[in-house]
């Protein structure tokens, strides 16, 4: 694709640390403390809405850029149709959210981590 992201930064471990804590709270009730989401979190529910979706290397989290994911947790998902993802603008500062991020990313494999600092990185060119 011809823009090859330079190699992505080190995690700050005291960064993943707090978001573990702040996941813990705040998360893991519906993506589960192990962060594996719902089962069925494909299957919609009777009223439109889905499942809490998983955040680990099954899931479709490291798919998104820094940006997208700090947008969805700090204001919901906007896809134009019913979401039961609460907002957390109120609750949480963005450098909060961007621990929480720092968190599930380690706890990614490489490739996922590698191919989200890769759409992150192009995002701010
Ligand atoms: C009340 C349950 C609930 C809580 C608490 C919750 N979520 Fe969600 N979350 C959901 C649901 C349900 C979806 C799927 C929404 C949809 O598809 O419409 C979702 C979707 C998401 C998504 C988008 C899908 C993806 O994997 O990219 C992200 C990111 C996310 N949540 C992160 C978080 C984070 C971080 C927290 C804690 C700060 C959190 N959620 C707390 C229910 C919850």
């Amino acid at each position: 694709m011809g823009f090859t992201a330079p190699p992505a930064p080190e995690l700050d471990p005291e960064s993943v640390a707090e978001g573990e804590r702040l996941y813990t709270t705040n998360c893991a009730s519906c993506h589960m403390p192990d962060r594996s989401g719902q089962p069925n979190w494909k299957i919609a529910n009777d009223d439109g809405t889905y499942p809490p979706p998983p955040h680990d290397n099954s899931g479709h989290t490291w798919h998104h850029p820094d940006e997208l994911l700090v947008g969805i947790i700090r204001d919901g998902l906007d896809v134009g149709v019913p979401s039961a993802m609460p907002t957390f603008g109120g609750l949480l500062s963005d450098d909060e959210i961007s621990t929480i991020i720092d968190f599930l990313k380690s706890e990614w494999g490489e490739q996922e981590q590698a191919f989200q600092w890769q759409v992150t990185w192009q995002g701010e060119q």
